[in-house]
């Protein structure tokens, strides 16, 4: 397949790219600002228009968006909000009005959708939650309506803590984990759904080519674990204690808003549909995901 893939720089998508390509498919990387090089081309984040030597495409993979993973300064807020919805939509108004309409859009959404659910198992029949991200998810979700009624088969993959140590969040815990002063967050009892890196690129490879894929499907391990478990896993991978808990006053002092939204909330989501159609994970366990 000849496929278009935003946030091509980030976390994921720089694993995506070299991964889609070694499958034998053609990759153009749009990105927002052109660095010259032969496979990339432009793509405006605000008003979706495309580069016009863009070639026909049979997929296009959607991971662009603003970090979320800091203090959510009002400027923050905004660049997060606009580069999901609304980015997202006007993306998919400029794939709708291609003279060849890609067959399918795998976009990015995250099971921040569901709010913060305590215990309650989630899939992707469970309702919406409320809050801040769950409001930027709907919207993200939303945005890819004009692809839908182009007649693209559109997966919206709620993606879960990706984890690799190269980047993400585990990059970010693994220094005061080495270091033995690393420890649960808040109580430890919020649910943290997880997916690897290596299985999210997989999962999404899965998605561009299996026809029954359609609308919100959760990219996360089955695996889910509580904080708690997880500290204690990732302590047990590089053998230090973990016996230091952050308190809940300390992130909401340093995130603000954030701590509690992505750090404190529980989602405890089980990825449905990924498994009812045959995708087998490589990483399910939280003990296997932490194998350095
Ligand atoms: N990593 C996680 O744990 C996780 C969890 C749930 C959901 N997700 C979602 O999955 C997607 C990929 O995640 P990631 O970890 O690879 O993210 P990332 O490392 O932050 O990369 C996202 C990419 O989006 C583009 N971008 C940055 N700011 C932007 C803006 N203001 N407007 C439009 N595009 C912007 C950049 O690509 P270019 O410079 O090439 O345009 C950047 O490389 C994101 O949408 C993220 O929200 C990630």
């Amino acid at each position: 397949m000849r496929i278009a893939i935003t946030g091509s720089s980030g976390f994921v998508g720089s694993a995506m790219v070299p991964f889609l390509r070694a499958a034998g498919h053609e990759v153009v990387r749009l990105v927002r600002v052109p660095d010259g090089s032969g496979d990339s081309l432009a793509w405006n984040a605000t008003t979706g228009a495309l580069d016009a030597r863009l070639p026909a495409l049979d997929a296009v993979v959607h991971l662009a968006g603003a970090s979320v993973a800091q203090r959510w300064t009002a400027a923050r807020r905004q660049a997060i909000v606009a580069s999901r919805g609304p980015a997202t939509e006007q993306l998919c108004r400029s794939l709708a009005a291609l003279p060849t309409t890609p067959r399918v859009l795998v976009s990015a959404s995250a099971i921040g959708i569901y709010g913060n659910r305590g215990d309650e198992v989630l899939d992707e029949t469970s309702a919406r939650g409320s809050g801040f991200l769950a409001d930027v998810a709907a919207d993200w979700e939303a945005g890819t309506a004009p692809a839908v009624a182009a007649g693209l088969r559109v997966v919206n993959l709620r993606i879960g803590m990706v984890l690799d140590p190269s980047g993400g969040a585990l990059a970010r815990m693994l220094p005061p984990f080495r270091m033995g002063v690393g420890g649960r967050l808040g109580s430890g009892r919020q649910w943290t759904s997880w997916i690897t890196r290596r299985d999210l690129v997989r999962a999404i490879a899965f998605a561009l080519g299996d026809e029954r894929l359609r609308g919100p499907v959760a990219a996360v391990a089955p695996g889910a674990v509580t904080n708690q478990v997880f500290t204690q896993a990732l302590g047990k991978a590089l053998r230090r204690p973990t016996v230091l808990p952050v308190p809940a006053f300390g992130l909401r002092l340093v995130f603000g808003a954030m701590a509690d939204e992505l750090l404190l909330a529980s989602q405890r989501v089980r990825p449905t549909r990924l498994l009812d159609a045959g995708f087998a994970f490589a990483q399910e366990t939280i003990g296997q995901a932490l194998r350095f």
